[in-house]
């Protein structure tokens, strides 16, 4: 049966190329963006379905449900990608309002995303979601100096995809009937970083495309990368 993947912040970087290897893999992707122009040019780029999402914005989350609700009937795949690091600036200049920017888009969103669609992923006989988190949300990958994760402090941006692995293993234990897996796509060139990662954006996307095409068998309340799972 067709594999219809919704699929948020795919107008550029890992989402955009998530969407373009779904599409060529004979999923049904639909494009979510925020922004109506870059959306629907990358959308018309791949032939697929653009959305108009803004994973912030209840409203706008609650319309894009509705949406494909009333063209595609259900989701099977949703893939939470939309994310930030938040402003550049020294540890001590951060202030609160930062922090909510950041945990606003990349946490909260992930609740909000997540529960408008889950009435669409029940109604799939397949369900699962993609929570796109990092290895910078892992403890364990922080803490090994062999590691890059481990040379940078960026409080918010660690702390909200820890945030985002644990959301994953939560809804596993809490929705058995829906399977939700975390990815840490590795350090890749994108606008995220200035493009200053090592990795090209198809090497960023291997882990969300193998979640996004595995055998349902696989399993719940996982975090992987593109060799294997990642330690918590
Ligand atoms: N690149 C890496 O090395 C790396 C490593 C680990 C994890 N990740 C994660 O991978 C995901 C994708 O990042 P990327 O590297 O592809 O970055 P990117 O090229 O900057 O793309 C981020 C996407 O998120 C969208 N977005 C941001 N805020 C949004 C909002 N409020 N509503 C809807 N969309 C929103 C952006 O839309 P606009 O174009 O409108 O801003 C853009 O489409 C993020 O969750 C990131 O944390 C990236």
């Amino acid at each position: 049966m067709d594999n219809i993947t919704f699929i948020t912040g795919a107008n550029k970087g890992l989402g955009y190329e998530t969407a373009r290897r779904l599409t060529a893999l004979g999923h049904t992707v639909i494009l979510g963006a925020r922004d109506p122009g870059r959306g629907q040019a990358a959308a018309s780029r791949l032939g697929v379905r653009f959305v108009q999402i803004d994973v912030t914005d209840d409203a706008s989350v609650r319309r894009a449900a509705a949406d494909v609700e009333a063209l595609e009937g259900r989701v099977d795949t949703l893939i939470n990608n939309a994310g930030i690091t938040g402003r550049a600036a020294a540890v001590p200049e951060l202030t609160g309002a930062d922090a909510e920017l950041v945990f606003e888009t990349n946490v909260i969103s992930v609740v909000r995303v997540t529960n408008a669609f889950l009435p669409l992923l029940e109604r799939s006989p397949t369900p699962a979601v993609i929570n796109v988190s990092s290895g910078m949300g892992s403890q364990a990958l922080t803490h090994d100096p062999g590691r890059v994760e481990s040379t940078i402090a960026a409080p918010l941006y660690t702390a909200s995809k820890a945030a985002v692995t644990m959301l994953t293993t939560q809804y596993a234990k809490a929705v058995p009937g829906v399977r939700f897996n975390a990815a840490d796509p590795g350090y890749t060139a994108t606008d995220l970083n200035g493009h200053s990662g090592h990795q090209t954006v198809n090497e960023g996307t291997d882990a969300i495309v193998s979640l996004a095409t595995e055998d349902p068998s696989a399993g719940t309340g996982r975090f992987v990368d593109r060799v294997g799972p990642v330690a918590w």
